[in-house]
C-alpha cells in the first residue's frame, strides 16, 4: 500500500448524531439520512459527506463477503466490519446489525451478543428484525444499557419464511399486524425502526401512529428517514436493483475503467514514470557512479 498514512486522528467539523437528536429531527420534521458502511474508507465518506446514521447491515454478507443471502454471516465477521466502520465514524450514530442466530435463540445470548458489537465494536445502537414478537427481548436489550433499532416488513433474515424477498403488507390482515409491529416496538422504546419493503400508504400510517422515527428502504417518502445499501447507490452490486434503488453513481465503471488503465500502462511501461520513482540523494549518486567507473575500467 501507499506509504502515505491514510488512518489515525482526524479533525472533523460537525456535531455528534445520538438517538436523542434523532427523535428532534423526527418532531422537527428534518429527515433522516442512513446509508450502510462496512470498511474504514466507505465509513469515513459517508460520514464526512454528512450522513446522520451509519449502519453496518449484515447486507455485509452479499455485498463484501459474496454470501447469497444474509443468513451465514457470523458475529465475528460482524465485528470484524463494525471495527473498521468505529475508526471511520466520527459524527454519524454507529448502528450494528445482529446477525441471523445471534439473538433468536435466547435472550441471554442476544444481551451478550449485543454486548460485544458495543464493547468490542464500538456500535451505539444494534438492530435487530421482527416487530411485537421480539418486544420483550428489544426491552431486556435495553435494560442492558443498549439502544436497539426496530426492523419490519421485508425482513431479509426471514427469506425462507417469506419464501422471497416479496413486499409485505398488502392486505388488510397484513396490514395490521404491521401496526401492531410498529406500535409494539415503539412502545418497547427503539431508537428508530426500519421500514422494509412494505406499500408507500402503509408506512406513512406508521409515520403517523409513531413517535420513534421511521427509516425507510422501498417504503415511499413518507418515512421520517431513508436508508440505502451503500453498494446499491454506487452499482458495485453486479445485478439488477430492486425498484426503490436510486444509482447516484457508477462505481463499477470507475473501478472497472481505472484498472484497465494500470494494466494497459504497465504493459506498454508508462506505469511508473521517472517523476513516480524514488531516486538516490546527489552524494550516493556521485559515490556509485564512481564505484561503478572503477569496476568497469578494471575490466569487472
Ligand atoms: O443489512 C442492511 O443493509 C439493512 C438495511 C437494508 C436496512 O438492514
Amino acid at each position: 500500500m501507499s506509504i502515505t498514512p491514510i488512518g489515525g486522528a482526524f479533525d472533523r467539523p460537525g456535531r455528534k448524531v445520538t438517538t436523542a437528536s434523532l427523535r428532534d429531527q423526527k418532531l422537527h420534521h428534518q429527515k433522516i439520512t442512513c446509508l450502510t458502511a462496512y470498511d474504514y474508507a466507505s465509513a469515513r465518506l459517508v460520514d464526512e459527506a454528512g450522513i446522520d446514521m451509519v449502519l453496518v447491515g449484515d447486507s455485509l454478507a452479499q455485498t463484501m463477503l459474496g454470501y447469497e443471502n444474509t443468513l451465514s454471516v457470523t458475529m465475528d465477521e460482524m465485528l470484524h466490519h463494525v471495527k473498521a466502520v468505529r475508526r471511520g465514524v466520527k459524527n454519524a450514530l454507529l448502528i450494528a446489525d445482529m446477525p441471523y442466530g445471534s439473538y433468536q435463540v435466547d435472550a441471554k445470548d442476544a444481551i451478550l451478543n449485543a454486548a460485544r458489537f458495543v464493547k468490542e465494536g464500538g456500535a451505539e445502537v444494534v438492530k435487530l428484525e421482527g416487530g411485537e414478537r421480539r418486544a420483550d427481548l428489544i426491552r431486556r436489550i435495553i435494560d442492558a444499557e443498549i439502544p436497539v433499532a426496530g426492523h419490519i416488513g421485508l425482513t431479509p433474515q426471514s427469506v425462507n419464511v417469506m419464501g422471497g424477498y416479496k413486499v409485505q403488507g398488502k392486505n388488510l390482515g397484513a396490514i395490521e399486524q404491521l401496526m401492531r409491529d410498529a406500535v409494539a416496538l415503539d412502545r418497547a422504546g427503539v431508537a428508530f425502526m426500519v421500514l422494509e419493503g412494505i406499500p408507500r400508504e402503509v408506512a406513512a400510517m406508521i409515520t403517523n401512529e409513531v413517535s420513534t422515527p421511521t427509516i425507510g428502504i422501498g417504503a415511499g417518502p413518507e418515512c421520517d428517514g431513508q436508508v440505502l445499501v451503500f453498494h446499491d447507490l454506487l452499482n458495485l452490486t453486479f445485478h439488477t436493483p430492486a425498484k426503490f434503488v436510486r444509482r447516484y453513481g457508477d462505481a463499477a465503471a470507475l473501478i472497472t475503467e481505472s484498472v484497465q488503465a494500470f494494466r494497459a500502462d504497465v504493459k506498454s511501461q508508462q506505469y511508473p514514470s521517472d517523476e513516480e520513482s524514488y531516486h538516490l540523494p546527489m552524494d550516493t549518486r556521485t559515490a556509485l557512479d564512481t564505484v561503478l567507473a572503477r569496476k568497469r575500467a578494471m575490466g569487472r
